[in-house]
């Protein structure tokens, strides 16, 4: 059983190390819980579709999925033609991410330094993984991901909508973990996006008996004023 612990004025020193930690403790059991997991999803399958579809008719090129876990998204990207890429935080995720899809390419990086090119990028997509991410670093996470991506690239988001922070203290099996897991509105996500030199393109909320409250958010990267 997973438990959430409410933790108001949390300090957030530390978080990418105790991340790391959290998700190398739990690779294995992540792993396996979230395999097939999409099939199930088909409003997830929809948007990672249309992304791809739209990186394709805007000229194609790479895509870095980033926080990319046991690479199931990748993988899903690649199955629907993408030039896809992961790269995650957690060492025993990607070491499960090459094992699992071994003609893919997998990099530990972390989306606070993101050692990627300057517009070598077609697309990006965050699937969950700036849930992680506390509110002060998010714009500075969005400038890598603006600077990464060419002029007119696409970004992908997926993340819980909500208002609150908690501390999760296990999961996956009931294995220990120290990590934070920001829910955010869409309205304030869009707000950082623009600050960051995005433009919204498109945003959905989605609802299910089984999963908390999603959202799905599309955002080009704007063309630098002449
Ligand atoms: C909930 S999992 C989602 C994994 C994957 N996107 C999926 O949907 O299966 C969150 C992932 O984000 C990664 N992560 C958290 N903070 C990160 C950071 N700063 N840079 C890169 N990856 C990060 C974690 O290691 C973990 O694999």
């Amino acid at each position: 059983m997973v438990m959430e612990l409410r933790c108001p004025g949390m300090n957030t020193e530390g978080w990418l190390a105790d991340t790391r930690t959290s998700y190398d403790t739990v690779a294995n059991s992540y792993a396996d819980q979230v395999r097939n997991l999409l099939d199930q999803l088909p409003y997830e399958r929809a948007a990672l579709a249309l992304f791809t579809d739209l990186v394709r008719t805007t000229g194609g090129g790479p895509v870095a999925d980033v926080g990319c876990g046991p690479g199931r998204i990748t993988a899903y990207l690649h199955e629907l033609g993408a030039d896809a890429f992961g790269i995650d935080l957690s060492p025993a995720m990607i070491e499960i991410a090459r094992r699992d899809h071994p003609s893919l390419r997998f990099e530990v990086g972390s989306m606070t330094d993101l050692d990627l090119a300057d517009a070598s990028l077609a697309g990006l997509v965050a699937w969950y993984s700036l849930i992680h991410v506390p509110d002060d670093e998010i714009g500075s996470v969005f400038t890598h991901f603006r600077r990464a991506l060419r002029p007119g690239g696409l970004l992908l988001l997926g993340f819980h909508v909500g208002d609150e922070s908690r501390l999760k203290t296990q999961g996956y099996g009931g294995h220990p973990m120290k990590v934070y897991v920001h829910r955010r509105q869409p309205g304030l996500m869009a707000a950082w996006l623009n600050d960051a030199g995005f433009t919204v393109e498109a945003q959905m909320t989605l609802r299910s008996a089984e999963s908390p409250l999603g959202g799905i958010l599309f955002a080009r990267r704007q063309r630098d004023a002449q």
